[in-house]
């Protein structure tokens, strides 16, 4: 096992700089999360650590060694990707067993791994199958199976799940998470999906545009969003975002923000200005049916039109309009006693706060 360090890690095609200057340290043992949308650079990144792409410029090393120009067989690494690239004419058992025959391991520890394998990633019955008489997501499952069975020191995952359904997703990233447990083998995981982000990641980074806009832990990226694309990425539903200005009024502070005015909350004391103009964020789950469910001088209370509810199961979500603006609540599915003309509860202690221009938490 080994740390991953990035230094000033640039990548170029012809004149387009598609990766900006990526620093980030990955601890020995840590598993951490790429997220980003869609061509923000993930895979080229995870693709120049494996040795696939060129670095333009920059370092990456493993443990301490740089690899800028180590042959990709000679990282030491496994990578699942997007796209399987399975052997055809090899059958699953082959596939998943490949590198290890290769490498000269005995027959019955090379058996020993595969049916270990195989069994986690429930492919036992498919094990003398070719490739093409697979489903999509068994070919995933196939290409995971091959990475599970090597003891690298780092496995690297683009969008390993992104082919499967729903509900064999959520297995899949419980027996990723379990693996991580057990092998304690430094990962980098890239992926758009927020939920499997935050589910799996110790630590999450997210990408803009080829460049790192926050690192931190999923708890501290969706409670301290450093800037109004975090806030809208992570967190489902998304964050209401509701234009606003910071005003003077007599010798306090207040937010205009829609027909509201309201002071301006405690936390953003001393870091918002009169005139400013900001955006507000506020989670769906920040607003309530009652003023009760809020701490006792935070709550702002709305008149709002409903416009529609969708039931989730445990919870509804109202989608209501506050002085013409949309907005978006989740409540609990018990409280939900509605009518037209609704009041909601808006916990203003919750409220984060981007600066218009700059797009940056206030906070
Ligand atoms: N081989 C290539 N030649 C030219 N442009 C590329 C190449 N590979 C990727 N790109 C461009 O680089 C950007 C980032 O791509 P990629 O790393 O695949 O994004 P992501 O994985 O985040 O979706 C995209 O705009 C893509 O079109
Ligand atoms: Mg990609």
């Amino acid at each position: 096992m080994a740390s991953l360090t990035f230094k000033n890690v640039k990548k170029s095609f012809g004149k387009t700089e598609v990766v900006k200057g990526f620093d980030l340290e990955i601890k020995d043992g840590e598993f951490v999360v790429l997220l980003g949308g869609s061509g923000c650079g993930k895979s080229t990144t995870l693709r120049m650590v494996a040795g696939l792409e060129s670095i333009t410029s920059g370092q990456i090393l493993i443990g301490d060694r740089c690899i800028n120009d180590v042959e990709p067989i000679d990282r030491d690494l496994a990578m699942v990707f997007q796209s399987y690239a399975l052997y055809p004419h090899m059958t699953v058992e082959e596939n998943i067993c490949f590198a290890l025959k290769l490498a000269g391991m005995k027959k019955e520890e090379i058996q020993k791994k595969v049916n270990w394998a195989a069994e986690m990633l429930q492919l036992t019955p498919l094990l003398q199958r070719k490739p093409k008489q697979l489903s999509g997501g068994q070919r995933q499952r196939v290409a995971m199976g091959r990475a599970m069975v090597r003891t690298p020191q780092l496995f690297l995952f683009d969008e390993p799940l992104s082919n499967l359904d729903a509900k064999l997703r959520g297995l899949m990233r419980s027996e990723i998470k379990a693996l991580h447990r057990k092998l304690g083998t430094t990962t980098l995981y890239v992926t758009h999906d927020q939920v499997e982000a935050m589910t799996l990641a110790d630590r999450v980074v997210i990408m803009e545009k080829g460049v790192i806009t926050q690192i931190g832990t999923p708890h501290e990226v969706f409670s301290k969003p450093a800037n109004k694309f975090v806030g809208g990425f992570i967190g489902s539903p998304t964050m209401n975002m509701i234009p606003a200005k910071v005003q003077q009024k007599d010798s306090k502070l207040v937010l205009s923000m829609s027909d509201q005015e309201l002071p301006l909350p405690a936390q953003f004391e001393g870091k918002a200005q009169a005139g400013q103009e900001v955006t507000v964020g506020i989670r769906p789950t920040d607003i309530h049916l009652r003023e009760k469910q809020v701490a006792e001088g935070s709550a702002l209370k709305a008149h709002c039109k409903l416009k529609n509810h969708e039931l989730l199961g445990a919870t509804v979500l109202l989608n209501a309009e506050m002085g013409g603006q949309a907005i978006v609540a989740e409540v609990p599915n018990e409280d939900a006693e509605l009518h037209e003309d609704q009041e909601l509860f808006i916990d203003t202690k919750s409220f984060h706060l981007f600066d218009k221009n700059s797009e940056l938490s206030l906070i």
